[in-house]
């Protein structure tokens, strides 16, 4: 059987959401054109949907065409990763491994790609689909120049990226992995507050939801640490000032701190399953 090779700047091991949204940030940058990338996918067709979208190409890495790749993004389900075949992992021999699976330790990715040039592991968030990301990432050894800038580049296409130490990757999970899911509890609790004064639903829901949004987007533009912007709306003896009292009587700190402490708990569990 003759072997054919296809050659990429970038390969995406899953088309899903976070793949996808990588790949469509890395075009709209010009980082990479639809040429030098590929993809590939299980069998649901996300690949071949990401690549009639978008232009890039679809390799089916058990097939005789084998991808050649300078940079390989892992951005399948931790679980899938047992399913990729011997000959798809040694076609990325050589190539710079960006793994963003959750809780996937290096070490369990080497083990599969014994002869990848560098491992990196990052820990993204889910508004990296929208490029508002922050993104925290290790790696198992000091990446040259390229490699670091390869990195920086597809990292930043979910947003900001952080280098950190492995160890510290469970910390990242418990704040920033985690955390936007903390805001929209939030979000419903504020909800539920609105509706407890009698305001109907759709009208509880926007208050609360562009509430937060607009306050977002203000911590974003202002140069003020968060508890400054905090300040400037709580004037003494008024009603902001009532409920931050209230907030704090309740220990929403030190709750804010078990919660976090619970995340980082399960991400050292669930990355030694
Ligand atoms: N979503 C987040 O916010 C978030 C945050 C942090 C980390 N992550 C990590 O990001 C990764 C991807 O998450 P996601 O939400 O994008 O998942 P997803 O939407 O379910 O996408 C998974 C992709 O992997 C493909 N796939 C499955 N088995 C494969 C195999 N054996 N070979 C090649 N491709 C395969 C799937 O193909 P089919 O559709 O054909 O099955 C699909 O394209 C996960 O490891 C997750 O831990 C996600």
């Amino acid at each position: 059987m003759q072997e054919h090779k296809k050659s990429f700047g970038v390969f995406f091991v899953g088309a899903g959401m976070m793949g996808g949204s990588m790949v469509r940030s890395l075009l709209r940058s010009n980082a990479f054109g639809p040429d030098q990338i590929g993809c590939c996918s299980a069998k649901d067709g996300t690949a071949e949907k990401l690549a009639a979208e978008t232009g890039i190409s679809v390799v089916d890495l058990d097939s005789e065409t084998q991808p050649c790749t300078n940079v390989v993004v892992l951005a399948c389900k931790p679980q899938q990763l047992a399913a990729l075949s011997p000959s798809a992992t040694s076609s990325f021999n050589g190539a710079l491994l960006i793994s963003i699976l959750a809780g996937t330790p290096i070490s369990k990715i080497r083990e599969r790609f014994p002869n990848a040039r560098a491992i990196v592991r990052a820990m993204p968030n889910t508004p990296g689909s929208i490029g508002a990301g922050i993104t925290g990432w290790a790696s198992d050894q000091t990446l040259q120049p390229e490699d670091a800038s390869a990195v920086a580049t597809v990292l930043g296409s979910l947003g900001e990226a952080i280098h950190t130490q492995e160890s510290e990757l469970d910390a990242v999970t418990a704040i920033s992995g985690s955390g936007p899911a903390y805001l929209f509890l939030f979000t419903e609790a504020l909800e539920k507050a609105a509706r407890g004064f009698g305001f109907d639903d759709a009208t509880a829901l926007k208050l609360a939801r562009q509430t937060m949004i607009g306050a977002a987007k203000l911590m974003s533009e202002s140069p003020l640490h968060p508890s400054e912007l905090r300040r400037q709306v709580t004037s003494p003896g008024g009603t902001t000032q009532a409920a931050v009292q209230s907030f704090e009587q309740g220990g929403l700190h030190d709750l804010v701190r078990t919660a976090a402490q619970a995340a980082h708990a399960r991400s050292i569990e669930l990355s030694k399953l």
